[in-house]
């Protein structure tokens, strides 16, 4: 998978079906990031903690470009903070687990919404999020959503879901939620969905 800087990618699926186990293996293969953990469950080896937006700034300018925000909890007052740290930095992801928390598909807070209106085209960043269904995700991630990862995701599609457009989509129906697998698409001319993974459990995860 290719991430690049300047793209969003987003990851789907129903609880337990393998988003945060992904979301950490792509972490261990990023060399910069801010990560927002609303439950804990990140830190690949070679992360640093830190507990609030001026410890972010501060270890980004000591040299410590793979942070961990661990802030519970992580209420949008706080988040709008991160976000507004994250703005400062250059050629660097945004990571958020969990992005529902503080997103639903007529909400954003608007420090979000600047961000990927701005940042990602002028100051070269990449966003990464993770939530359960497409209806979480605002029109302005969805429409401009680079990289799709769709692990099992349940039942009942939702109509954001039903909308987008992905070739060989109905294959999502098909995962077994056991299976950790998901279908992958990048949003590029001419291309097509593969069913990929598991990825390997991060080592530090076991
Ligand atoms: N790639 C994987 N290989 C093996 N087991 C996995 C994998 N991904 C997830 N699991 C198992 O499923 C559990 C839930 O995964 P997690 O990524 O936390 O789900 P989600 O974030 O979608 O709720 C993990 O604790 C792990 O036991
Ligand atoms: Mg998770």
């Amino acid at each position: 998978m290719d991430i690049d800087l300047t793209e969003i990618s987003v990851l789907l699926g129903q609880k337990n079906s393998g988003k945060s186990v992904l979301f950490e293996h792509l972490l261990t293969q990023t060399e910069r990031y801010v990560c927002l953990d609303p439950n804990g469950e990140h830190g690949p080896p070679g992360a640093v903690f830190a507990e609030s937006p001026t410890e972010v700034l501060f270890n980004w300018m000591e040299g410590e470009t793979q942070i961990i925000v661990r802030d519970m909890p992580l209420t949008e007052d706080k988040l709008v903070q991160y976000l507004r740290a994250f703005g400062q930095l250059q050629r660097a992801y945004l990571y958020i687990d969990e992005v529902h928390n503080w997103m639903s598909s007529h909400y954003i807070p608007d420090v979000l919404k600047d961000l990927i209106k701005w940042h990602v085209t002028h100051n070269n960043c990449g966003i990464v999020v993770a939530a359960h269904k497409a209806k979480e995700i605002h029109d302005q991630i969805w429409t401009q959503t680079d990289n799709f990862f769709i692990f099992s995701y349940g039942e009942h599609e939702d109509a954001k879901m039903s909308e987008v457009s992905i070739p060989d989509k109905g294959r999502v129906h098909d995962l077994d939620p056991e299976s950790y697998q998901f279908l992958y698409y990048k949003d590029v001319a001419g291309a097509s969905s593969q069913i990929r993974g598991p990825v390997p459990i991060p080592r530090h995860l076991k």
